[in-house]
């Protein structure tokens, strides 16, 4: 058996993020499906919310305040697009089951304290694809807070000992003041590179590539666990990540 690889589709990618309705984009859907059909021994699947929490989250001020009708409203939402992706995955031959963070995890002050993961063990023994995503959770400062799909990646990555870790986003990797994809970001070269990063040109209350860039440094950092951010939009590029093939920006030790 495989090490764990753990893929992160960013809800750019399976969304429309410029709608101010949630809407998804199937066509995108379908065809990472079929990518991820190729090869997902020992894969952990985790999408983005994209226009389906973004949204909401924005509207009901979630990351400021708790709000009932805000939380409800987002969880389902985002359990929609979740069961889009996991139909799409079946209709690929891919036997992907939803996880749902605001079921088996709790915040503290919007940082994980508490996820339960035993059974996402257990899914992968048995050659399921566990598929959790962007969610509302419970949080013990705040009452709620959002979950991005960027911190999940990293916490399972680390909690479950993954091999290695893949975010397919929507621009080529993490680009320089030249827009030139920078090949590789170590603990000790992102102070540098850190200036050209910053959050998402869509509505986003997650960090956006800065977010994911601090996450994936600091595990790579800690417990030497390497990434690949590249393009999702490309066909062809999760299914290269899937087979091994190093494409966008590669995160990774400095040793
Ligand atoms: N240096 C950078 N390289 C790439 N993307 C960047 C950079 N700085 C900011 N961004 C923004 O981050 C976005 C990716 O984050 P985000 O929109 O949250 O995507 P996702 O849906 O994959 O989480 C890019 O589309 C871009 O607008
Ligand atoms: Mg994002």
């Amino acid at each position: 058996m495989t090490g764990i690889t753990v893929l992160k589709i960013g809800g750019s990618i399976i969304t429309d993020r410029s709608s101010h309705i949630p809407k998804a984009l199937p066509d995108q859907i379908n065809r990472i499906a079929e990518e991820i059909a190729g090869s997902y021994d020992n894969l952990i699947l985790v999408h983005g919310a994209g226009s389906f929490g973004h949204i909401f989250a924005k509207q009901f001020r979630l990351t400021e305040r708790f709000d009932t009708r805000g939380l409800i409203k987002t969880h389902c939402s985002v359990k929609k697009l979740n069961n889009m992706m996991i139909n799409a995955l079946s209709s690929a031959g891919v036997p992907g089951v939803p996880v749902h963070p605001f079921g088996n995890c709790l915040l503290e002050n919007g940082r994980i304290n508490e996820m339960f993961t035993s059974h996402i063990k257990v899914m992968l023994d048995q050659e399921l694809v566990p598929v959790l995503h962007g969610d509302v959770v419970m949080d013990t400062v705040k009452g709620i807070d959002i979950l991005s799909g960027d911190q999940i990646i990293s916490y399972i990555a680390d909690k479950l000992g993954a091999d290695k870790i893949g975010v397919g986003s929507n621009t080529e990797g993490v680009l320089d003041d030249l827009g030139i994809t920078i090949p590789a970001i170590t603990p000790d070269t992102f102070d540098k590179i850190r200036m050209y990063i910053t959050g998402s040109s869509n509505t986003d209350v997650t960090g956006g590539m800065l977010g994911k860039v601090q996450e994936l440094v600091e595990l790579a950092d800690t417990v030497n666990i390497e990434s690949w951010i590249f393009n999702a939009a490309t066909p062809g590029n999760i299914r290269k990540f899937l087979e091994g093939i190093s494409i966008g920006t590669h995160i990774r030790t400095d040793t």
